[in-house]
């Protein structure tokens, strides 16, 4: 039986099932017996192994197809209707030749298969700040983590009633079994015809080939962040690709805190922090997106859109991030990380010794000293957001949770200081636009060359990143006086000469969230550099740290010859942004420019 009456929804269930021809349609409710059976089957279709429940309950180990590991930004397409919508930093293509291009991709595509039809609310549903969509997928593989990653099911059905107000979104992986007699492989897709697209006028999303995290989580990243960042910009409120932390003070004084780092930045470490200092106390909100919208009292409201982490495994440890680790105990899905002989998962920098043996991603057998890394470097897990045990108690509040800071930051070696203070917003917006971070090793022949990721959206920005950084500075426009939370910029990986960190960083990082905090009640002074106000040196608390005079002043300071050196790089940045380019942020780089000369 299906749970709608929604006319339009029915016929474009319908729709999509002529196109893609599946076996049958079934309509998700949510509810944990589906997760049983779907998990059940999963596991007898060789997708799944249950991992042994009395060290892992209820969890599952699962391995992608080695040509399926990760976003696929190359082949990721903004389809607006005017190229200039989607602007330099998306691939573009037409929305009409995109679609005819995978409708013949879709045709049959699902023969064999099953359709589920996801219905999921991003953020508590019926939430002021909430939003609905529909995903139509032919893997059961992401009906469970959508489970895990969102709100799904009937409920949300009751709340869309009739309603034309919801993402509507197709996924297939793009392997149908033409012949009944053709066995399943464990992990279907479509190496070599990958597509994931979205067509921001319409709030559609279409996506083709990949059966992996953000490309077939409809609602994350292609909901929750490119068409939500195309839809706050039309109603004025902010999309972003932020954590969301609650810190309290030892007199009880609440505030949070939005930071955008780009990936390997430690965004779900800093989310989940045990903080250094005594008496201070970080709660989690939310680890990768934030929804914010202007509350009654002005201020700004956010709300995490999703019920889940679908955080980076290998480097996850006791040690970097404990509270993550009591989160995974039980009731996750691990994927593309190693599996022990006595059925639980291992990755590298795991605590404890090396195991003396495993199956690696890969299927092979694995002893340490092999020479290769056991688990893929993007091994994932899904886990659900309420097993953290320092998950704030108002993470689900609809009303979200007003914001009095956000940080920007990235992975600089040089010449970023551990923390500065934006003389206003517009100073703040053009931090962020400015945004950097080194390359890791990852990308051969780069290392060390600096990425500009605004706001941590470059990926993840549905629009033009002109309009989206002009957008950033209306909000500053719309709020008002006294209203907008104050910004930072942060750098946790600043190295001294003979390349060593010079800040110990994880739950260290809590001292800079307390100067933070003691900065938005003005309590605490500050010194004004070129790039901001930074710490008084005597004011940030380093009490316990075996941190050198010198290394302080270092980490403390601006170094204005190699900042004026970027400042070329900064304004190359910039012209890609062309006439786009709000001059708000052009006069802050000239400002900039002239106070590094003085
Ligand atoms: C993520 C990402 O998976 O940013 O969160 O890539
Ligand atoms: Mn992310």
């Amino acid at each position: 039986m299906t749970a709608t009456t929604n006319k339009k929804l029915l016929a474009w269930v319908d729709e999509v099932r002529a196109m893609c021809k599946p076996d049958h349609v079934v309509w998700c409710d949510g509810s944990p017996e589906e997760y049983d059976r779907m998990t059940n089957t999963l596991v007898k279709g060789g997708t799944f192994i249950r991992l042994n429940d009395e060290i892992r309950p209820n969890s599952f180990y699962c391995r992608s197809d080695p040509a399926d590991v990760a976003r696929v930004e190359e082949t990721t397409f903004i389809c607006s209707e005017k190229e200039e919508d989607a602007g330099p930093t998306n691939n573009w293509a037409d929305p009409k030749e995109m679609k005819d291009k995978l409708r013949g991709l879709y045709d049959g595509c699902m023969q064999g298969r099953t359709m589920y039809v996801i219905p999921y609310s991003m953020g508590p549903i019926g939430s002021p700040i909430a939003k609905v969509g529909i995903e139509l997928t032919d893997s059961a593989y992401v009906v469970v983590n959508m489970h895990i990653m969102a709100r799904v099911g009937t409920k949300v059905l009751e709340v869309l009633g009739d309603s034309d107000d919801y993402v509507r979104g197709i996924h297939s992986v793009g392997a149908p079994l033409k012949d009944p007699k053709q066995p399943d492989v464990p992990w279907p897709c479509n190496a070599e015809n990958k597509y994931i697209t979205h067509y921001p006028e319409t709030r559609e999303i279409w996506s083709y080939g990949s059966g992996y995290g953000g490309n077939a989580l409809l609602g994350k990243k292609c909901h929750a962040l490119r068409i939500a960042s195309v839809q706050a910009r039309d109603e004025g409120w902010l999309a972003e690709h932020m954590l969301i932390l609650k810190i309290t003070s030892p007199e009880g004084e609440v505030k949070h805190v939005g930071a955008a780092f780009p990936s390997a930045c430690g965004k779900t470490n800093l989310a989940m922090m045990e903080p250094t200092i005594p008496g201070w106390k970080i709660e989690t909100i939310g680890d990768d997106i934030a929804w914010m919208k202007f509350g009654p009292d002005g201020r700004l409201h956010a709300i995490n859109p999703e019920t889940g982490f679908f955080g980076v495994a290998p480097g996850t440890s006791m040690a970097s991030n404990p509270n993550a680790m009591r989160t995974l105990y039980a009731n996750s899905i691990f994927t593309n990380c190693a599996i022990t002989p006595d059925g639980d998962v291992w990755w590298e920098e795991m605590d404890g010794d090396e195991p003396e043996s495993l199956f690696d991603w890969l299927r092979r057998g694995w002893r340490p000293g092999c020479g290769r890394k056991a688990s893929h470097p993007n091994a994932r897990f899904t886990t659900p957001a309420r097993q953290c045990p320092v998950i704030a108690e108002e993470w689900e509040h609809p009303g979200g949770v007003p914001i009095d800071a956000f940080l920007f930051g990235g992975r600089r070696a040089t010449t970023i200081p551990l923390v500065t203070e934006a003389f206003s917003w517009n100073h703040g917006t053009f931090l962020g636009s400015v945004m950097s971070s080194e390359m890791t090793a990852a990308a051969a022949g780069t290392v060390g060359k600096l990425r500009r990721d605004p706001m941590a959206m470059l990926p993840f920005c549905g629009y033009h990143m002109g309009d989206y950084l002009a957008h950033w500075i209306n909000i500053g426009k719309k709020a008002k006086e006294g209203k907008l939370p104050k910004i930072y910029y942060v750098n946790w990986f600043r190295k001294n000469e003979d390349g060593k960190w010079l800040w110990p960083g994880f739950g260290e990082n809590s001292r800079v969230l307390k100067w933070i905090f003691e900065r938005c009640n003005d309590t605490v002074d500050a010194v004004e550099t070129p790039f901001g106000y930074a710490p008084q040196k005597n004011e940030l608390d380093v009490s316990g740290l075996s941190l050198s005079d010198e290394d302080l002043d270092v980490l403390l300071q601006v170094d204005t010859k190699t900042l004026s050196e970027e400042i070329d790089d900064m304004r190359q940045h910039f012209a890609k942004f062309g006439e786009k380019l709000p001059a708000e942020l052009k006069a802050e780089l000239d400002t900039l420019e002239e106070k590094l000369k003085g």
